[in-house]
């Protein structure tokens, strides 16, 4: 009997061990982890686990190399120095283990595209993808294996330096943005030579920094963290992303680069994510600076238990050692987090192939192709927001006064995270001017940069609109002003822009004007002041082409914003998928400040959600953008009022172009859940498109909506909760009229 039971059990476990041969062997890239991991002695493992920032030449690197002591680098550039380091490291140490060479390819390489907030401008993931396509390029060009893009945090401030690298402030518009990215960086094949690994960042919460004031702390809830957060990153995981990146901030109190709920309970063990985890920049270390742990080692034992693979800058891995021999942590777990930096090196093929062609800078870098690619998408992403009296587009032959501190900056005018960029290959507004009107353009700085406070150049500035028949007047914010660490309180134009505005509009000439900017500034009252108004974002190299083609008619301005545009800070956070309140305010029946009676009651002010001197409306809704010309959509039918657990529905609406010029319209499609276990937003975004109408053609849009596009976390778990909803097809996401359908728990 007994040795029955014990033939049983050695029988079940040969089987198991054959089991887990036969699933090692169908996947090669686990076999060649599992054995390479098997020759690796634990000084090796740490190693790997190691990013060191490149200074001085390869030669400086020559023993940590062949120690195996350096996984790898970030702020690499440069294909002769990173071939030396990987020949090293190839050659040279034991086991012969390429290094991952990692850079802050942002928008661009050499060919800079709009900051990622433009690009979100064209709700386009085909230009998205084709955008980082050319940037994958041409960092491959210079020996980076690796980016650390996309940013996909979703934020709903604009003071917040760092909005400038997001994709905006809805989970879904983010979600199509970053995984197109990704692809763009990727490809279908991680191994091929003119791609790189991307990394999702910075995971997760970051983008709600209280005040929007960089590294700040976070609180959010579960289920808010589910509902917008997480999701792009759900996305990226789903989607292949080879590497995530943790963040700098706490969330709910526990530093996110050490934070075993987000990182391991929701990332690992949810979304079995077995790609590459690297911390960012020394936050491994910060958790001492938090107040979250005592010393570097304790900080050491909360990231590698909360699966942080490779630790960025800081050296607090360098404990880990340590750990294992106080039997804190074990050498298991050592091998799971080496287990996932050797799987994405695998998979990148670069043991096969870790050198890069040192001739293919010249064919791949600013080519005419790529500048052509960054024109487009330069100008799919700048937003028009007003255009009365059609000032625009201007005629070539007119008179133009193009004026501003924006006109010639060939370095603001790329934006933030532009470490590889150079400003020589920019080609301004001014430059793009001179070529299309010659000697009808008076041209006149006025200010020398956005925080001028100088006055120097107003009279030449006001001389120069006064011979025109228009002024071109180009403001904004120079590139240092957004990005990492510069956040601002106040979002007003800097210097003295709009003292020169109003200067420029006592003149009477008609005025378009340009802002350049990283972030939605709140310029109701330049936007008063101003006849026309394009918002350029830092636009990249090609800024000017790409605005002379919109400025001119050469096309029609088809980009919407990706993020609302408050009327100032105070007004902040708004954003469109805001809750309904019990006390909601009907903006045709608002109080404002001024008509308020003296002595009134408190009564007078009707109890409802406002603020008495901005209102209850943004400066410009989510989604919004104007064209050229006229897009008139039809009433939206559905195919049935009824949305079965297991069915779908169809919702369509024709759009026409009733204008007289050809024009890109992007079709948004918002739903509203009317009652949910939890209050849900007033409207969420579910599907969008862009399509192309010449003047009189009309398109049918249509949209499938699934019981599963209407799940959400109340807290406690997804769920799809039968009852009302609403829908729109609309042009932005205050438009449109509402459709209605139930969906129902009945099978048909
Ligand atoms: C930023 C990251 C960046 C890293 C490496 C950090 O300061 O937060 O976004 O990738 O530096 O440059």
């Amino acid at each position: 009997m007994k040795l029955t039971i014990q033939l049983s059990l050695i029988f079940f476990l040969l089987m198991l061990v054959n089991a887990c041969v036969q699933q090692e062997e169908k996947d090669p890239v686990e076999q060649q982890v599992s054995s390479l991991l098997a020759q690796m002695t634990l000084d090796e493992k740490l190693g790997q686990m190691m990013q060191v920032n490149y200074y001085g030449k390869p030669e400086d690197w020559n023993e940590q190399l062949k120690n195996g002591q350096i996984g790898s680098f970030l702020n690499l550039s440069g294909v002769i120095d990173a071939n030396e380091v990987q020949r090293i490291a190839m050659e040279e140490s034991r086991l012969g283990i390429p290094l991952l060479i990692g850079r802050d390819v942002i928008h661009g390489f050499k060919t800079i595209f709009p900051i990622p907030l433009g690009m979100a401008s064209s709700w386009s993931t085909e230009m998205a993808e084709g955008a980082m396509e050319i940037a994958a390029k041409e960092a491959k060009a210079a020996g980076i294996n690796w980016t650390f893009a996309p940013m996909i945090d979703v934020t709903w401030d604009p003071r917040w330096g760092r909005v400038a690298e997001t994709c905006g402030e809805d989970p879904y518009l983010t979600s199509q943005l970053g995984v197109a990215m990704i692809r763009g960086y990727q490809g279908n094949n991680p191994s091929d030579s003119l791609r790189i690994a991307a990394c999702a960042k910075h995971y997760v919460g970051y983008g709600m920094s209280e005040a929007g004031r960089d590294y700040n702390t976070t609180y959010i809830p579960e289920a808010l963290l589910r509902n917008v957060h997480l999701r792009p990153f759900k996305a990226a995981a789903d989607a292949g992303c080879l590497t995530f990146m943790s963040a700098f901030n706490d969330l709910n109190g526990v530093p996110t680069s050490g934070n075993y709920f987000t990182l391991k309970t929701i990332l690992r063990d949810e979304w079995k994510y077995d790609g590459m985890v690297v911390s960012d920049w020394a936050s491994i270390q910060q958790q001492v600076v938090h107040g979250y742990c005592e010393t570097d080692k304790d900080a050491a034992e909360k990231s590698v238990l909360a699966t942080v693979d490779m630790e960025m800058a800081s050296r607090c891995y360098d404990h880990l050692k340590q750990l294992i021999e106080e039997g804190k942590i074990t050498e298991e777990l050592i091998n799971e987090r080496v287990a996932n930096i050797l799987r994405i090196k695998f998979k990148m093929g670069l043991f096969e192939n870790p050198y890069v062609d040192e001739t293919l800078a010249e064919r791949v870098t600013l080519t005419d192709e790529n500048l052509d690619y960054a024109r487009k998408v330069a100008r799919n992403s700048m937003v028009l927001l007003k255009n009365e009296a059609q000032t625009l587009p201007l005629k070539k032959t007119q008179k133009v006064a193009l004026i501003g501190p924006m006109t010639n900056a060939p370095h603001d005018q790329m934006g933030t995270w532009v470490f590889d960029g150079d400003e020589k290959n920019s080609i301004t507004p001014l430059t793009a001017f001179q070529e299309v009107l010659g000697s009808n353009l008076n041209y006149a700085l006025g200010l020398e940069y956005s925080r001028d406070k100088s006055r120097a150049g107003f009279t030449q500035a006001l001389a120069a609109a006064r011979k025109s028949d228009v002024v071109v007047y180009l403001v904004g914010e120079e590139a240092g002003l957004s990005g990492e660490a510069n956040s601002r309180g106040i979002i007003d134009l800097p210097g003295l822009q709009s003292e020169l505005l109003s200067e420029l509009s006592k003149t009477g000439k008609p005025i378009v004007l340009v802002v350049l900017a990283g972030r939605p500034l709140g310029i109701g009252a330049e936007i008063d002041l101003s006849d026309a108004v394009l918002y350029a974002w830092h636009p990249g190299t090609m800024a000017g082409p790409a605005l002379t083609d919109l400025i001119f008619g050469d096309y029609s301005p088809s980009a919407k914003l990706p993020i609302t545009m408050v009327k100032g800070a105070g007004q902040i956070p708004f954003y469109y998928y805001r809750k309904n309140t019990g006390k909601p305010t009907d903006p045709e029946r608002m109080t404002y400040i001024d008509d308020i009676p003296r002595n009134s009651k408190q009564l007078s002010l009707g109890f409802t959600s406002l603020h008495i001197d901005y209102g209850v409306t943004p400066l410009y809704p989510f989604g919004y953008g104007l064209s050229y010309t006229t897009f008139d959509y039809s009433e939206v039918s559905l195919s049935s009022s009824e949305l079965m657990m297991k069915g779908d529905l169809t919702a369509s609406c024709t759009i026409t172009n009733i204008g007289s010029v050809a024009a890109e319209e992007i079709v948004q499609l918002y739903v509203r859940d009317l009652v949910g276990s939890l209050t849900r937003p007033i409207k969420e975004l579910k599907g969008f498109t862009r399509i192309a109408l010449q003047p009189g053609e009309s398109k049918e849009v249509t949209f499938t909506i699934q019981p599963s596009d209407l799940e959400f976390h109340n807290g406690e778990a997804y769920v799809i909760e039968p009852g009302k909803f609403r829908l729109w097809i609309a042009k932005d996401s205050e438009s449109g009229i509402a459709s209605e359908f139930t969906l129902l728990n009945e099978q048909k």
